[in-house]
């Protein structure tokens, strides 16, 4: 199949070495760089040769585009390409955050975009180079909900390529729950500097985790059927698959970058005041993660 990873990132740098053998593959960015080569270690190991390019022509003809940009890029991302891709190429998310499928769908239609979730971890060391830090799940379906031929495919293509995947008929359900595991975990390792695990380990982080997660939960009840276990559950089984990992918001706030908090948990509060569900938990979390980056930023 041809397809295009774009943003290279930690995620689209994976996405991009787990698939460049058996497809043809390029991985498109903003930056200017010279990147021939990527490579992912730890949990997976692989080395791949691949095409990087800032040249978004490169997407004539791409049956599968995967949008692995930071989520507050979602729509700048979309202005970009939605332009200089064929009307026969697909888009699956697989970002962090609630609104980045809804965004899609105003520029491609619902037909051609899947929604993903994956709760593995991954770290940058440099460009073209991650470490699989921790092993989670993945799931797609078509967005909002509903089946397709194309997500069953694209399912085939992640299992041949050796990550695991689920197709599911509710991936809004499986979004909304991922962004509220992420609530929980990521602004707890942001604010404190602790790995993805010390949050299970810490009874006050712990405490704290649960109830934002329950809030977040109660939240989603009003737009959408949850899946699997509870979510407060998931996040605890999240940390503990995941708890070697820094974060991705720490990761952010290491390195002097934005963070993804209004897309986890701004989307929340502001679903919570859609719906008339209070969330003054992550209202708490969401202030101390702005006051933090507004240190820096
Ligand atoms: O954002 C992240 O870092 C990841 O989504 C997760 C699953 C919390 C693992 O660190």
């Amino acid at each position: 199949m041809r397809i295009a990873v774009i943003g290279p990132g930690a995620l689209g740098t994976f996405m991009a070495a787990l698939f460049a053998g058996e497809n043809e593959l390029v991985l498109l960015g903003r930056r200017e760089m010279e990147l021939e080569q990527v490579e992912v270690r730890g949990r997976t190991n692989i080395v791949s040769k691949i095409r990087y390019s800032t040249d978004l022509g490169e997407l004539e003809g791409v049956e599968l585009g995967i949008l692995c940009t930071k989520s507050y890029d979602t729509r700048c991302a979309m202005e970009m390409i939605h332009g200089h891709m064929g009307s026969d190429t697909s888009l699956l998310s697989l970002q962090n955050g609630l609104n980045n499928e809804a965004v899609m769908t105003e520029y491609l239609g619902d037909d051609r975009v899947m929604g993903g979730v994956t709760t593995h971890g991954f770290m940058r060391t440099e460009d073209g180079k991650v470490v699989h830090t921790g092993t989670g799940y993945t799931v797609i379906g078509r967005y909002p909900g509903g089946v397709s031929s194309m997500v069953d495919r694209v399912a085939g293509i992640f299992n041949l390529a050796g990550l695991p995947v689920e197709v599911t008929d509710n991936i809004y359900g499986h979004i909304w729950n991922k962004v509220i595991v992420n609530s929980g975990i990521n602004p707890l390792t942001a604010l404190t500097g602790l790995k993805n695990g010390e949050v299970i380990r810490i009874p006050h982080l712990q405490w704290l985790m649960e109830t934002v997660c329950r809030e977040g939960a109660n939240v989603a009840r009003h737009e959408v059927e949850l899946t699997g276990e509870e979510p407060a559950h998931c996040a605890a089984v999240v940390a503990r698959a995941t708890a070697e990992n820094v974060s991705s918001m720490l990761q952010d706030v290491r390195n002097r970058r934005r963070t993804e908090i209004d897309c986890i948990n701004g989307a929340i509060i502001e679903a919570g005041a859609r719906v008339g569900v209070e969330t003054p938990f992550n209202r708490c979390l969401y202030s101390l993660v702005k006051a933090l980056e507004s240190s820096y930023l």
